[in-house]
């Protein structure tokens, strides 16, 4: 499905687009996104639940970095463009494996907590939030996919009271990407912060990995 926008070209995802393909083949597990899942520490594959899947772009270099991937959207026009780009590119050889470790769902983050409720076996190792803010810039390619999608849907205010949940459903960690220049959202102190390429990330732990069972 393609996204319409009157200023700007159609946004349509393409998980085999060579930039996409390079960030995949340099992301690694001791920077940015796999350091502040935790992927330095692990020591087996991760259930990761990404709360904000969006483009599915980081819940795609976590599930190339071998995390097992749950991806809730909440919006039905990014839901089914995401559903498509998915099943097109799970027929790309280089991506063919780490697209049978993301599984997408239709749902708020809000109700996928409700339905979980105490449920122990369904409480994920991590949970990823990249809320929408309200001041991205539009420089790199990436960024402008990103500022189209944020003028059709508008800032996450909601997002702190999903760090709540999440702080409560996660077993080890919850990560939240920041905008550079935006450190921390309202609510608790991260533990620590992880600088990316591009990208910072606001750790917040509830069970050390290094007590990860084997
Ligand atoms: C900034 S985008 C995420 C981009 C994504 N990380 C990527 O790599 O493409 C935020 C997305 O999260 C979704 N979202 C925000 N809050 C949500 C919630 N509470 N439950 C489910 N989806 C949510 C929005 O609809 C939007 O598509």
């Amino acid at each position: 499905m393609i996204i319409p926008d009157t200023d700007n070209p159609p946004l349509q995802l393409d998980f085999t687009d060579p930039a996409l393909l390079y960030r995949l083949r340099t992301s690694g597990k001791r920077q940015g996104i796999g350091k502040a899942v935790g992927l330095d520490k692990a020591r087996f594959s991760l259930q990761v639940l990404d709360c904000t899947a969006g483009l599915g772009r980081d819940a795609l270099v976590l599930a190339h970095l071998g995390c097992e991937v749950t991806m809730l959207e909440r919006s039905q026009p990014v839901h089914d463009m995401l559903a498509a780009a998915m099943e097109r590119a799970a027929v790309h050889p280089e991506l063919q494996q780490t697209l049978k470790r993301m599984t997408l769902f239709r749902c708020s983050a809000q109700d996928w907590f409700a339905s979980m409720g105490q449920d122990s076996r369904r409480q994920p190792d991590v949970i990823y939030l990249d809320p929408m803010f309200p001041a991205r810039q539009k420089s790199a390619k990436v960024k402008k996919d990103m500022a189209m999608l944020q003028k059709l849907l508008g800032p996450d205010e909601d997002i702190s009271e999903v760090l709540e949940m999440a702080l409560l459903h996660a077993k080890y960690r919850v990560v939240v990407k920041r905008p550079p220049g935006k450190w921390a959202l309202p609510g608790p102190e991260p533990a620590f912060t992880v600088s990316g390429k591009a990208s910072h990330f606001s750790v917040y732990t509830n069970k050390s990995l290094s007590s990860m069972p084997l």
